[in-house]
């Protein structure tokens, strides 16, 4: 969605390399003009610079992309992983709202205990288990607590193109391994940075071409593809979709072993079940999202044809 040239918005990316900050500048720039930070342009652990990137840019839009991911780890580097999710995240929300500019950040479906069966509403009671989680939410609620015009898109299990998730892992391993065993009763939403990339354009054109910007619908809203899946049933798509794109496998979509959780503990404990209903999205701004699958394969159709991937010597 192309944005009229005389009255093209800056947009401040942070995060530009992560899975989702890769998607979103390949897109943002159908908007606006994008200045795209990373780590060493902009380090959230450092207010200071994060104040002063803020300050020089000047942005009409924030998308904070960046975040402090490693679930295990940050129950050990929980200091870090708070100045990253909130505290960096609420000095955002108030230079937003002292700028008068609008932030888009992302949360997580970890802020819930997963004692749902069925999907998470934006209104359901948050109960992280982990310290990730936790800081998660306290960014979340900082930005509330701010004022400021605020998009937040909580959402989960995400894959990239770029980056390291899960469906590469499992293709790595697929080939690797004599054996897999993946957990089947952890249940989420695959979802892929993609598409949170192309939501995230979408309603940011909507927002600039907003008769009234100050009455935009703002708010938190669960963004995920349609469907759910086990770990096990994801992994098993995955190599399903390898095979069938000619991926030399020594482990076979139906070879893949379903365990419990319980026998293959984390460090930071994750939820049983984390699917979000997106209602509320789809409903407010008349989107349609796909099937899990269909993200899925694509990242996976990337990712085989990459030039220097590790799965290239498709037959
Ligand atoms: N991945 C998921 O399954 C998932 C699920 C739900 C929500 N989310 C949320 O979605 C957002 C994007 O996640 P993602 O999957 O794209 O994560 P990612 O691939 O790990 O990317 C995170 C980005 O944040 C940057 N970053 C980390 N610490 C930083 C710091 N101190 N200063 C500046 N940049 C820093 C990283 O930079 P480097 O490249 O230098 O490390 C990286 O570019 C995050 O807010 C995450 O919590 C992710």
């Amino acid at each position: 969605m192309q944005v009229d040239a005389e009255t093209r918005p800056t947009l401040l990316l942070t995060g530009c390399n992560g899975q989702l900050g890769f998607e979103l500048q390949q897109r943002l720039v159908n908007l606006g003009r994008v200045v795209a930070l990373d780590r060493v342009a902009c380090d959230l652990a450092q207010p200071a610079a994060l104040h002063n990137a803020v300050r020089d840019v000047r942005p009409d839009v924030i998308v904070n992309a960046a975040g402090y991911t490693d679930v295990d780890r940050a129950e050990a580097e929980t200091e870090q992983a708070f100045a990253i999710n909130s505290l960096a995240v609420g000095l955002l929300a108030e230079q937003a709202k002292a700028m008068g500019c609008l932030l888009v950040h992302y949360s997580t479906d970890y802020v819930f205990d997963g004692r749902k069966s069925n999907p998470y509403l934006e209104v359901d009671a948050a109960n992280p288990l982990s310290v990730y989680g936790e800081s998660k939410l306290a960014g979340d609620l900082a930005i509330a607590r701010s004022g400021a015009h605020a998009l937040v898109f909580r959402t989960g299990w995400v894959a990239g193109v770029h980056g390291t998730n899960f469906a590469k892992t499992i293709l790595r391993l697929g080939r690797e391994r004599e054996a897999l065993h993946v957990i089947a009763d952890r249940i989420g939403g695959p979802t892929t940075a993609a598409l949170i990339a192309e939501v995230t354009t979408d309603l940011l054109a909507r927002y600039w071409r907003f008769d009234d910007r100050q009455s935009f619908p703002f708010g938190l809203y669960h963004v995920a593809a349609a469907g759910q899946a086990s770990w096990h049933d994801y992994a098993v798509e995955v190599l399903r979709h390898a095979q069938k794109r000619g991926v030399v496998l020594k482990v076979g979509p139906e070879q893949v072993v379903p365990v419990c959780a319980a026998d293959y503990p984390a460090v930071a404990p994750r939820p049983a079940y984390s699917c979000l209903d997106t209602s509320k999205l789809r409903q407010t701004f008349d989107i349609g999202l796909p099937d899990w699958k269909v993200g899925l394969q694509s990242v996976l159709d990337q990712i085989i044809h990459l030039p220097k991937s590790p799965v290239r010597d498709v037959q």
